[in-house]
């Protein structure tokens, strides 16, 4: 017999329509694998839903676009009850802070969530412990191994290693692709700050506003994640961030002026270059001392030898320090962002959940 998992996907941009793809070309492979039937009986955007009860086929987005109706989540929610469709996951494959307020609606009528989104998680502590409270109540899984390091196995290295009792002492590392390759770039090449910060945004590296990298607020959500993963319940406000914009040039700035003023950052980053210690780089890095109850971001100068020392292109990499692993830290390394790791990423939470309602339903059929 084989086990039918229904996903309603809320987003279909560069990681949710990459991922129907992944799916559609894998759909044979994980029924003869394992036993385990995954389709999409529902697919969204921001405002237009396409509804397909024996899940959607390769022509998915003339589909979409031909037959997509305007939707509200309790019509979501309708849909599956009237249609039977059980063995229910939500998947977040979107930017949205609204549909963050539904995760909670959606567990209470049977639904576990799988979210590349990063908001849920970086939310004040009270709707981080509701969420969870609900999760248990209502025996459901939440997984976003994506929120960190896009398709690195990240999230569940550190929560495992937390789960068996393993005393994690620090987690350091460069957490941003853009960052990454704007400084290890400039770290090898004689070119301005500037300069490279461009090239990066012309290859589509940064967000399309670069002072949302620059601002280190996205480093900082993502050591947020991390460490409320191994029981420490900062809050947002708690980080420390030393931001790369400068007084002159930062988010009070207009589009306008900021674009045409790039040039500001070449002299402090020189500076900050040239003052370094010898066969020093430049790096990014997000810090989380479990020791010392510290969260930072920052920019530190690495020496060149080291793991940090040596990226290359827009990789992250990251050092879990343990109580076992002493002064060798565990070393996660690759492509930190990108619509195909990120998505295989999002399939891979899919196929644990149905893992696990496939398990279940072996067991109360042989009850
Ligand atoms: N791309 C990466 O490398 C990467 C890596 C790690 C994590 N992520 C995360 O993955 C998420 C998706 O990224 P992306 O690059 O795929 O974004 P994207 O290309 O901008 O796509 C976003 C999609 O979400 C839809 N959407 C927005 N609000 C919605 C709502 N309330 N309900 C349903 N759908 C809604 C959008 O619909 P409209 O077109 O109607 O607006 C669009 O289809 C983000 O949270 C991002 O941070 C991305």
């Amino acid at each position: 017999m084989s086990h039918r998992i229904n996903i309603v996907l809320f987003g279909i941009g560069n990681v949710g329509s990459t991922l129907i793809s992944q799916l559609l070309e894998s759909q044979q492979l994980f029924l003869e694998r394992s036993n385990i039937e995954l389709r999409f009986p529902i697919i969204t955007n921001s405002t237009l839903a396409f509804f397909e009860k024996d899940g959607v086929k390769n022509q998915w987005e003339a589909n979409f676009a031909q037959s997509a109706i305007p939707f509200r989540i309790e019509d979501i929610i309708e849909y599956v009850q009237n249609q039977e469709l059980d063995n229910l996951i939500a998947v977040d494959a979107t930017a949205s802070k609204e549909l963050v307020q539904s995760y909670i609606p959606l567990i209470q009528n049977g639904f576990h969530i799988v979210a590349a989104n990063k908001i849920a998680n970086t939310l004040h502590g009270d709707f981080y412990a509701e969420l969870r409270r609900n999760l248990k109540k209502f025996d459901k899984q939440f997984l976003y191994e994506t929120n960190v390091g896009a398709g690195l196995p990240v999230i569940n290295t550190i929560s495992d290693l937390h789960a068996a009792g393993e005393n994690i002492t620090k987690i350091r590392g460069v957490f941003s692709g853009s960052l990454s390759y704007i400084f290890n770039r400039f770290g090898q090449e004689d070119l301005t700050f500037s300069a490279i910060l461009k090239e990066a945004e012309k290859a589509g590296l940064t967000e399309p506003d670069s002072r949302e990298d620059l601002s280190g607020n996205d480093v900082a959500r993502k050591l947020l994640i991390l460490a409320r993963e191994v029981g420490f319940n900062a809050e947002f406000p708690d980080i420390k961030i030393t931001t790369l914009l400068l007084p002159n040039l930062n988010e009070k700035n207009t589009k306008a002026q900021y674009a045409i003023s790039k040039e500001l950052l070449d002299k402090p980053y020189r500076i900050a270059k040239l003052t370094q210690p010898e066969e020093h780089v430049l790096r990014y890095i997000g810090e989380l001392d479990l020791k010392e109850k510290t969260l930072e971001v920052k920019l530190v100068s690495e020496p060149r030898h080291t793991a940090l020392g040596q990226i290359k292109g827009a990789d992250n990499l990251i050092e879990i320090y343990t109580q076992s692993y002493g002064e060798h830290p565990i070393v996660i390394q690759g492509a930190g962002a990108g619509k195909a790791v990120t998505a295989r990423g999002v399939l891979s939470d899919i196929l644990r959940i149905s893992e696990n309602i496939k398990r279940q339903e072996s067991v109360s059929l042989k009850v």
